[in-house]
């Protein structure tokens, strides 16, 4: 019996990349994934592969950004599986087409489309789905952030900004939520995705700066790596450890 059997879980972009093998990792370990994505394609293509593998699963046409979808999408898993113990928010509104540039470069709609998907689309779901996880005995909140935002990575300004008050708003919540028995923390995963790898075929140079400086010498696998450390994090044998900030980048980040 997998670690996560019976637990049902919420993962937002999970229709690819990170959240897909996020997913994946998930329901290996039994757990019931309701997937929360924009894109109406890969949602759905990603709950059918997750159904494949024997999980149940239900994929949401949801943008994070919209208060009413992110209710609704919580309101409807619980009203069909009865509950809610895992809030995995990973979605992100970064584009390799602007993520990389000058701070001044950088625009309002960036700003307002990183702040409004990475951090008030986390908030929207947290809150949502608080009145759920107090009723769980294994409640989990984890958000994905980045090292490009605790590491106050140049020329990223706008995503930096966001991942860092995703971290913040993380941390805040977890020392409220404590008295509920719901651990919040946050994971910075590195691993090859389709968006970063599209992203590395534009700065070929800062692919290989950044394997020069991951001492594991290769890039993190989104289901093998991230997933099954955030499987781990959302389980029962996690239930101390809260308002942690888990870099799963193969030792990039390192302050050992
Ligand atoms: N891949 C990495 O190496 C890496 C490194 C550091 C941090 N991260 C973080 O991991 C997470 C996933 O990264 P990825 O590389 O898989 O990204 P990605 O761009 O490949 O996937 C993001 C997913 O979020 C969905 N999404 C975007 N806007 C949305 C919205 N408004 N509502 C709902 N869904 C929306 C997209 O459709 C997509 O499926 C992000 O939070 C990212 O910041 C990734």
């Amino acid at each position: 019996m997998g670690t996560l059997e019976g637990r049902i879980a919420v993962v937002s972009g999970a229709g690819r990349g990170v959240g897909r093998g996020i997913a994946r990792a998930l329901a290996r370990e039994g757990a019931a994934i309701a997937i929360a994505e924009i894109d109406p394609e890969t949602g759905p293509d990603a709950a059918k592969e997750l159904r494949a593998l024997g999980a149940r699963a239900m994929s949401f046409e949801c943008d994070v950004r919209d208060r009413r979808q992110v209710e609704a999408t919580v309101a409807t898993v619980v009203a069909e599986w009865g509950a809610l113990d895992i809030l995995i928010n990973n979605a992100t509104g970064a584009r390799k087409d602007d993520l990389y540039s000058a701070a001044v470069d950088q625009t309002d709609e960036q700003f307002d489309r990183l702040l409004d998907v990475d951090v008030k689309g986390s908030f929207f779901f947290m809150r949502a789905c608080f009145p759920h996880l107090v009723e769980s005995d294994c409640a989990r909140v984890v958000n994905i952030s980045s090292c490009d935002g605790s590491e106050f990575a140049p020329f990223m300004a706008a995503y930096t900004t966001a991942k860092e008050a995703l971290r913040a708003l993380s941390g805040s919540v977890a020392k409220e939520w404590g008295a509920y028995g719901i651990t919040v923390n946050c994971v910075c995963p590195n691993a090859a995705t389709e968006g970063v790898a599209d992203y590395w075929k534009m700065y070929p140079d800062q692919y290989e700066a950044y394997l020069a400086k991951t001492p594991m010498g290769r890039e993190g696998d989104p289901e093998l790596d991230a997933g099954r450390a955030i499987a781990f994090l959302v389980g029962p044998d996690a239930s101390y450890i809260t308002g942690q900030t888990i870099n799963v980048d193969g030792g990039y980040v390192s302050h050992a």
